[in-house]
């Protein structure tokens, strides 16, 4: 009979997490839909010191200079996947579309990793933007392909400010 109990909150516990994580899934989505990119120059007038510093020691703010270095030679598709990781939201709605049309989108900026700020920066509200984060905000990006041993923990902070 005990057994049966545990099993059965057991199961409840599991309902209640797949929930939580489903609501959480969902407030997300809906801010991501709504919210728009705006360039990291938008946070510096709130946030100076991260500004400061992501862009003094971030490789990512610089990341469009890369791409130019090795533009040489590259199909107008093969520049697109470039896009994909060394800008902010290319594809994506109100994202990096041409270094001439958002110029502030070129590098790959705050928002790459905080999500799409339009909403937080006129309500200043902390749940308008992405805080927690996980390795899976990097993967996008810092593929195995890629990073042969990308280790989240000690990277999490050096990469950013
Ligand atoms: C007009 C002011 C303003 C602008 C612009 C702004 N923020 Fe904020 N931000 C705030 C305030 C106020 C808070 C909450 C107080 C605090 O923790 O400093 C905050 C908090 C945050 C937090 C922490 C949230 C938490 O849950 O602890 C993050 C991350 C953040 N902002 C990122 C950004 C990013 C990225 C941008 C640019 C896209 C940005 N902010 C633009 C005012 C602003
Ligand atoms: C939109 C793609 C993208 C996402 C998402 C992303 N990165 Fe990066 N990151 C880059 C690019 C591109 C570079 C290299 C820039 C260059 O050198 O041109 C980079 C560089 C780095 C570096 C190298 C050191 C440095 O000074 O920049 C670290 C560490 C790093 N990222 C950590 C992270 C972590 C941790 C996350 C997740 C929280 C993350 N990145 C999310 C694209 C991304
Ligand atoms: C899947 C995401 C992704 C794509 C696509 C991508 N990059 Fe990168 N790139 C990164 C990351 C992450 C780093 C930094 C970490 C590393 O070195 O592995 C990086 C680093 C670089 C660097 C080295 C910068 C330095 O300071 O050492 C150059 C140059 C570069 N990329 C150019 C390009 C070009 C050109 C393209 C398109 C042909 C491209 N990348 C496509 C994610 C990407
Ligand atoms: C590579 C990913 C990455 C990028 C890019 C990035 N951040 Fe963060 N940010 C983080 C992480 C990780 C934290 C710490 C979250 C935590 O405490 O769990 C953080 C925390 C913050 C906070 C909360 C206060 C603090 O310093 O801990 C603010 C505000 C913030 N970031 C603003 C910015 C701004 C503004 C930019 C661009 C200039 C930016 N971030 C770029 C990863 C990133």
């Amino acid at each position: 009979m005990l057994g049966k109990a545990r099993k059965l909150s057991a199961l409840g516990a599991l309902a209640g997490v797949l929930v939580l994580a489903c609501t959480g899934l969902a407030a997300t989505a809906r801010a991501a839909s709504e919210a728009r990119y705006v360039g990291s120059e938008v946070c510096k007038e709130c946030h100076e010191e991260q500004y400061a510093r992501f862009t003094k020691y971030s490789k990512k703010a610089h990341s469009f200079k890369s791409v130019l270095a090795l533009k040489k030679g590259l199909s107008e598709g093969e520049l697109k996947k470039c896009y994909e990781c060394h800008t902010t939201g290319y594809n994506q709605p109100g994202g990096f579309r041409s270094e001439s049309e958002t110029p502030a989108l070129k590098n790959a900026g705050c928002e790459v990793c905080h999500g799409p700020g339009s909403l937080h920066q006129e309500s200043q509200d902390p749940k308008d933007i992405r805080a927690k984060l996980s390795a899976k905000q990097c993967e996008s990006c810092h593929n195995a392909e890629r990073v042969g041993a990308f280790r989240f923990r000690p990277l999490l902070f050096g990469g950013a400010h």
